[in-house]
């Protein structure tokens, strides 16, 4: 018999109304449209507004909407992974809260994070509940409401964050397709330049801390940037030569939205030349964290053909980097 693979069998993603654009920010911080776009590629981002509303709104809409196309019950699903760095709350997990909301009532779930690298983390592990032959229907969220923990006084990091989520559903296939390999890393000494510094047990929140501004992301921007830029590239061409895979075998590159630049690098290295091959949506969505990957798959399904090979890959906080081959289609 073949081998069982987890096939994502749908996906569906969700950003709120708002919509925060390059202008608008340059009402807020010393920035402009052409610093912006030129630097990162980003227009607008979109911004969850509204009193008590967490990231479990915004992925409780995003599997609503899975559910519906795939023709699936809230009570058939067996696990729900949300992979997000802003749950609605430190505890209960965020994938608790949505499961309860969906009615998922048969399902266990769990929170997973990892900053950027967050869905590739929450897709690789997944795919083993189903490969295993343990779970037949695993969803998988990426999604983060950054705007809750971005200071717009900063133009360090107000410009490239936005919000939203994107669902997928795993399913067991023998056909050949689906996740066929993945490749995670991680190295804790990113810590020194990109964290929230205070809101968790070792800096509890205290006036203090508010004050000093340490519960909004600190990021050094050019030092990520060269992280980034080296170990998204080469993760993402380690994964090709392990599966002997070269650019004319891909039908696209799925990368994490932080930086136009950084994913024009990763192309590079991958030796992708046609722009058409390289899914895009930061203009539109900004850097979402664990939402980017999901958002982009959603944005291009319908150009996506069975047996299609996507290479999926992601460089964020921790530092945490990787990147998984996948085959389209059920
Ligand atoms: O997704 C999680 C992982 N995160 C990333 O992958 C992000 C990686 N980093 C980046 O994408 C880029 O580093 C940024 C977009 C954050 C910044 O771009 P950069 O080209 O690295 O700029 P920089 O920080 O080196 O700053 C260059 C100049 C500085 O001015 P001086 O010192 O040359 O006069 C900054 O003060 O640009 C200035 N600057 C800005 N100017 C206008 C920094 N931010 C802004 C801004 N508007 N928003």
């Amino acid at each position: 018999m073949s081998k069982i693979r987890a096939a994502i069998t749908g996906v569906q993603g969700y950003v709120p109304d708002y919509i925060l654009t390059n202008e608008e920010l340059e009402k807020l911080v010393d920035t402009n449209d052409e610093w912006i776009t030129s630097r990162t590629g980003i227009k607008e981002r979109h911004i969850l507004k509204g009193e008590g509303l967490g990231t479990s709104f915004m992925a409780v809409k995003a599997v609503q909407g899975l559910l519906d196309k795939t023709n699936t019950k809230a009570e058939e699903i067996d696990l729900i992974i949300c992979c997000t760095t802003t749950p609605d709350m430190v505890f209960p997990a965020t994938a608790n809260l949505v499961a309860a909301e969906i009615g998922a009532t048969q399902a266990f779930g769990y929170d997973l994070q990892a900053a950027c690298s967050g869905f590739l983390y929450g897709l690789a592990t997944g795919s083993q509940f189903i490969e295993t032959g343990r779970y037949k229907k695993v969803v998988v969220i990426g999604g983060d409401k950054m705007s809750s923990i971005i200071n717009y006084q900063d133009r360090a990091t107000c410009i490239i964050f936005g919000d939203g989520a994107g669902a997928v559903l795993l399913e067991p296939t023998t056909s050949g397709n689906g996740v066929q390999d993945f490749i995670l890393k991680s190295d804790g000494k990113g810590e020194a330049y990109l964290r929230m510094k205070a809101g968790g047990s070792r800096y509890p929140a205290t006036l203090e801390t508010v004050q000093a501004k340490e519960h909004y992301v600190f990021q050094d921007g050019a030092m990520v940037f060269k992280f980034a830029v080296t170990n998204m590239a080469e993760v993402a061409y380690s994964i090709m030569q392990r599966n002997n895979l070269t650019a004319d075998d891909i039908a696209y590159l799925v990368p994490h939205q932080a930086n136009k630049r950084i994913i024009d690098a990763t192309a590079a290295r991958m030796g992708l030349t046609d722009e058409n091959k390289i899914m895009l949506n930061i203009h539109k969505y900004g850097n979402t964290t664990s939402g980017t990957i999901p958002l982009c798959l959603w944005d291009y399904e319908s150009k996506l053909k069975t047996g299609d090979n996507l290479i999926l890959t992601a460089f964020g906080g921790g530092f945490t980097w990787g990147a998984i081959y996948l085959k389209w289609g059920k």
